[in-house]
């Protein structure tokens, strides 16, 4: 009997044991909450304690191969290795003094600023301003016609193959899933109501004028080789009328993400939508260098950006409209007429 006893209880002993496994067990699997800063590292890649950061590209300026390096200065001092006073007579491609690093900040670097990122391996893409296939090279010469108001560099040229050396070096061991975060421009919704000028000049004096000038024409560097400290945003030193940034939405997405420089960034602008795009309107109203053939840009004209402000258009909206919007109804006009839903 006393045996008996001694079984039941070590039998009661042991399920209460396992009863109590199981429960903290089910409590364990119910109640964890993976940490949101878990970072998932596939077995192929040696185990990463930091998350992968776009390069400070200052600090590795020593470290860079030769050619990598030439790539860098002619992205950030470009007046003085590729500007119209460029010391190498036939080094001289761009038309005005600004640097590809005035728009693609951070020397290319800056995530929400056009990056250049990972930007060759999105190449070859297909482009509609040509309306066919085109190389990196084709999109480094878009910029080299249109945002510098200059000529196209030879493909195979040295200057050319340091341009996307040092792009391929930025971009190195970026993850998939941070690419993203690197390509063009954060969105804005775009407002309903057409550019008002005398807005978008209050906006300009009030958050743009201490550095751009209440002339626009923008403040040297001491060493003016090099080009600006703060670029000019309108005038012959300026981008000409076929570049992407002439487009009033194009660069109201770079503004709203990006200046006024110092403050605002893609993740905590300082504009609102509507504020960044009447004074992207603004900046846009005076006089720059003009384009030449532009007429045979988007050979589809239907693909061409709505806010693109030289004609023809596949529409009868006015030129005025295409300038300062309002966009809405064009973008409505594309989607009934050719059942094309148009972002841009
Ligand atoms: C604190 C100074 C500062 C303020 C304020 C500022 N910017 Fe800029 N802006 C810069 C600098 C510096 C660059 C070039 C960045 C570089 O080279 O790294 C730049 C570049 C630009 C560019 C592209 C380059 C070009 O010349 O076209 C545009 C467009 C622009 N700014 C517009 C604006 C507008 C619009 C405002 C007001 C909403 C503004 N900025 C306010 C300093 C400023
Ligand atoms: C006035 C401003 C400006 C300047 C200066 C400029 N760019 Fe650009 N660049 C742009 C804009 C705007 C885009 C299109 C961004 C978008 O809509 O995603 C662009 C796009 C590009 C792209 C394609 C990016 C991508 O994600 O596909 C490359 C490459 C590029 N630029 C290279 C250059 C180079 C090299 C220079 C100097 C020779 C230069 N840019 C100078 C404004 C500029």
């Amino acid at each position: 009997m006393e045996e008996l006893q001694v079984l039941i209880r070590r039998l009661l002993w042991m399920f209460t044991a396992m009863f109590t496994l199981i429960i903290t067990f089910f409590v364990g699997v119910f109640t964890y909450e993976p940490s949101t800063e878990t970072v998932w590292i596939p077995e192929s890649e040696p185990p990463q304690t930091e998350p992968w950061q776009p390069k400070n590209v200052l600090y590795e300026l020593a470290k860079m191969t030769p050619q990598v390096r030439r790539g860098y200065f002619l992205i950030a001092e470009t007046p003085k290795y590729m500007g119209p006073n460029a010391e190498e007579v036939t080094q001289r491609f761009t038309g005005n003094t600004l640097a590809c690093a005035n728009c693609h900040l951070k020397a290319g670097s800056q995530a929400g600023a056009a990056s250049w990122v990972g930007v060759v391996d999105r190449y070859p893409q297909f482009g509609g301003r040509a309306n066919k296939l085109g190389t990196i090279q084709d999109r480094i010469n878009g910029c080299m016609q249109r945002s510098m108001n200059g000529k196209a560099l030879d493909p195979d040229s040295d200057t050319m193959k340091a341009i996307v050396a040092y792009m391929d070096w930025l971009g190195e061991g970026l993850p998939d899933t941070r690419k993203k975060e690197f390509k063009g421009y954060p969105k804005i919704q775009i407002p309903e109501v057409a550019v008002n000028l005398e807005k978008g000049k209050r906006i300009y004096t009030k958050e743009c004028v201490p550095c751009h000038m209440q002339d626009g024409q923008g403040v040297l560097l001491d060493d003016a080789s090099k080009g600006y400290q703060y670029p000019p945003l309108w005038g012959n030193n300026s981008f000409n009328e076929g570049a992407g940034m002439h487009r009033v939405l194009t660069a109201a997405q770079f503004i709203k993400s990006n200046m006024p420089f110092g403050e605002a960034t893609w993740d905590n602008p300082k504009l609102t939508d509507e504020e960044a795009y009447h004074v992207a309107g603004y900046i846009n109203s005076f006089e720059r260098p003009s384009k030449e053939g532009t007429e045979n840009d988007y050979p589809d004209k239907k693909s061409k950006p709505v806010s693109t402000p030289y004609g023809p258009w596949a529409d009868d909206f006015s030129a005025e409209q295409h300038k300062y919007g309002p966009f809405p109804p064009i973008m409505e006009y594309y989607r009934e007429q050719y059942n094309i839903t148009k972002t841009k």
